[in-house]
């Protein structure tokens, strides 16, 4: 089973210049404890893997480029794929695997994924970087939590799941 994790302000923005437009550390540990669960194992685009602070500790990095020469720092949990059937051939269907971007590997992975967790920042921020369009009748919503908001998480936010409808 191959999950989306995301975060997304208004208009579907989820990046500027290979960041995260805002700061919200509840939307961290959101994905942080997502992406522990099951499998622990990320799938993304070698521009998300480089706008990581650091390999993401108890987690295995799926890295996917073009770049047959692309050597990123040398670290047991990460692994380098050119294609996504190379990945796809890598995964037990029984297990959930945690795709986590960007938009061109979002794009890339929406014919095979069977979950989105989708964290909706209600408020709008410049950026370069949108989640793909993508047909909602072929979702259903399975659960739905509003973030909390405080000193350090300022803006309101709304975790959603959804599930591929069968
Ligand atoms: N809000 C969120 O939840 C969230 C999550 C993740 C990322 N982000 C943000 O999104 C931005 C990055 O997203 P992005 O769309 O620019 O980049 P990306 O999807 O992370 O990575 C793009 C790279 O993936 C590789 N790639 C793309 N298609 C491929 C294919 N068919 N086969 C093999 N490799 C392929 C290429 O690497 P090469 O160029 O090396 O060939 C391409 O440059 C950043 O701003 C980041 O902070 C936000």
């Amino acid at each position: 089973m191959i999950s989306f994790v995301v975060a997304i302000g208004k208009n579907n923005v989820m990046g500027k210049s290979n960041r995260l437009p805002w700061h919200l550390p509840a939307d961290v540990k959101f994905f942080k404890e997502t992406t522990s669960s099951a499998s622990k194992i990320m799938i993304m685009g070698r521009r998300t893997f480089e706008s990581l602070p650091r390999v993401l500790p108890g987690r295995k990095h799926f890295i996917l480029t073009t770049n047959k020469a692309y050597k990123p720092p040398a670290h047991e949990d990460v692994f380098v794929f050119h294609t996504v059937e190379e990945i796809l051939k890598q995964l037990d269907p029984d297990q959930e695997y945690f795709v986590i971007g960007g938009a061109e590997i979002f794009k890339l992975f929406f014919p095979h994924a069977d979950r989105l967790y989708i964290t909706e920042i209600h408020e709008s921020f410049g950026g370069d970087t949108f989640f793909p369009e993508y047909d909602k009748s072929e979702w259903e919503l399975v659960s739905c939590r509003e973030g909390v908001v405080d000193e350090k998480n300022k803006y309101r936010h709304t975790y959603y799941v959804y599930d591929r409808k069968k």
